[in-house]
């Protein structure tokens, strides 16, 4: 369903080259949710900008339904995305110059929706901004800003959903209600969704996790430690994301938290690739 392969970016900066992101693989299941942890500068953002094909990467792949995503033409990649990925933006991204409403309404326009504006109320009813739809992006706060990008990345009920941060302007209680409301729709939705969160516990509530450092995977948490993955070469299809039972604890170091997240319990969503570089 969602497949990173051996993703790396590196740029070129007034000091020369840099690796921001090296060597990722992972395969998402649908429906399984993913947690990209890691400390500040680690690549985070980065890898789900790749995830989305909103950025290029300079080495790998991205498989999204079954399709290689930096294969396809500019304007294939944005039909994909529109069709299949919801995004939330560690920045948020919203439309200064549109109301609440007008900015959930959206991606429902971009799609010919009719009942966008019904549809798009109803979101923001729940992530409990309906005293807010009127408002311009620029006249709520912080943590209300941040409900509308998640009201926005939901409300075309995206088959993916890319979360940077989404409650890391929060307080405790409305990101623990938005935390609620994100698992019941992405369970209600069959989502598939990676989550990039410092919070340990919004990371355990995640099927599977992954901690970048430098760019570099440095640990992996996979739920589900029974199946046995062969080794993948280089013709690795879409086919084999969606193979059931289909995760791998690799350095399992974290051995707390794959306990706390309950992994017996849960069919594995993502598992490492490991050993498909050349
Ligand atoms: N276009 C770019 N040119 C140069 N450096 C970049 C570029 N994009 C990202 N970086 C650098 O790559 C590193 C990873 O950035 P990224 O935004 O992915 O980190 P992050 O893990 O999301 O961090 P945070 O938790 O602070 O959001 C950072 O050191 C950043 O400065
Ligand atoms: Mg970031």
């Amino acid at each position: 369903m969602l497949i990173s392969k051996n993703l790396g970016k590196k740029v070129t900066t007034g000091e020369g080259e840099i690796t921001i992101l090296d060597d990722v693989s992972f395969e998402l299941n649908k429906g399984k949710s993913l947690a990209i942890i890691g400390e500040s500068g680690s690549g985070k953002t980065t890898l789900l900008g790749l995830l989305a094909g909103l950025d290029r990467p300079t080495g790998g792949e991205v498989h999204l339904s079954s399709q290689s995503v930096f294969e396809l033409t500019e304007e294939q990649r944005a039909k994909l995305r529109k069709d299949n990925v919801g995004f939330i933006f560690q920045s948020f991204q919203l439309i200064d110059g549109l109301t609440a409403l007008e900015n959930v309404m959206m991606p429902l326009e971009l799609k010919g929706d009719k009942s966008a504006k019904k549809r798009a109320t109803e979101m923001l009813e729940k992530v409990g901004l309906s005293h807010r739809i009127h408002h311009f992006a620029n006249q709520l706060s912080g943590g209300e800003q941040q409900r509308v990008a998640i009201a926005r990345a939901f409300v075309t009920e995206p088959k993916i959903l890319l979360a940077d941060e989404p409650t890391g302007n929060l307080d405790t209680a409305t990101g623990q209600k938005i935390i609620e409301l994100m698992f019941s729709l992405i369970e209600n939705l069959d989502t598939t969704m990676v989550l990039v969160t410092h919070d340990t516990h919004l990371a355990e509530r995640c099927d599977d996790a992954i901690t970048l450092s430098g760019g570099k995977v440095i640990n992996t948490t996979f739920s589900d430690t029974a199946a046995s993955v062969p080794q993948q070469e280089n013709n690795m299809t879409a086919d084999s994301a969606a193979a059931e039972g289909a995760a791998n604890t690799s350095d399992v170091s974290n051995a707390d938290s794959a306990s706390n997240t309950d992994g017996a319990s849960k069919a594995g969503g993502a598992r490492a690739i490991e050993g498909s570089a050349s």
